[in-house]
């Protein structure tokens, strides 16, 4: 199963790939998560993206399209996979049906999670993720047991750099130019499937799943 997850930042894009990931046990591809994951361990790349993540604009099409191209070819994803902030952009799209297309193969289900703007500042000031093992919380919609531990491992919680509300916005225009047009682009595969994000997580799993089963 072929997944691809769109939305506005903030959307809960992640909070619903990782757990899609976890119950179809295919793996969680985020373009966002690996380019963090660079700049962490100081890649060339990592310093590359930091450079537009940090002021809410997209990382250019060349270094992100090979990098998925990549990974989805990698063993671990020859049963599916849930590709969440890729494709951003139409060319990226094209980039990807392209790809899976010289291998019989095409994305299954583009999931958008439709969450009005006004929900979205909420969600991004709010979020708090763990920087060892990756898990992620808010502090009033998915509280960690103690103030800003992780449940999971024990270390301190820390918030996104382009989380900071200035970021946020030109994010949220950015997203309107250049992503949201991918609606029409899979609603024309025939492959585009809408819920409604702005009800409880919970809620919002429960409808993809009656979608993807
Ligand atoms: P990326 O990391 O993908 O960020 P994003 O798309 O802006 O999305 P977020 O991760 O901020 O939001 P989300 O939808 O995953 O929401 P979450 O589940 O965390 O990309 C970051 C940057 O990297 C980009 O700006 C760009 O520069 C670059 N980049 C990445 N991919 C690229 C690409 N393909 N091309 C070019 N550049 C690229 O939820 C948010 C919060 O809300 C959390 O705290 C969560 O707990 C909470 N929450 C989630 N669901 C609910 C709910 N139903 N009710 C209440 N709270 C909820
Ligand atoms: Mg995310």
């Amino acid at each position: 199963m072929k997944i691809i997850m769109l939305g506005a930042p903030g959307a809960g894009k992640g909070t619903q790939a990782d757990r899609i990931s976890k119950k179809y046990d295919i793996p969680h591809i985020s373009t966002g998560d690996i380019f963090r994951e660079n700049l962490r361990q100081g890649t060339p790349l990592g310093k590359q993206a930091k450079e537009y993540m940090d002021q809410g604009l997209l990382v250019p099409d060349e270094l992100t399209c090979n990098l998925v191209v990549d990974r989805i070819a990698q063993d671990d994803a020859a049963e599916g996979y849930i590709l969440d902030g890729f494709p951003r952009t139409v060319p990226q799209a094209e980039a990807l049906t392209a790809a899976l297309k010289e291998r019989g193969e095409a994305v299954d289900f583009a999931i958008d999670v439709d969450v009005p703007d006004s929900f979205i500042m909420e969600r991004m000031s709010g979020r708090r993720s763990c920087p060892k093992c990756g898990a992620g919380y808010h502090v009033v919609f998915l509280a960690p047991k103690q103030e800003n531990i992780c449940d999971q491992c024990g270390s301190e919680l820390v918030q996104r750099d382009d989380d900071k509300p200035e970021t946020v916005s030109k994010r949220l225009d950015v997203y309107h130019a250049q992503t949201q047009p991918l609606i029409e682009y899979y609603t024309a595969a025939g492959v585009l499937k809408t819920v409604d994000g702005t009800r409880k997580m919970d809620e919002v799993f429960e409808e993809i799943i009656s979608i993807l089963d």
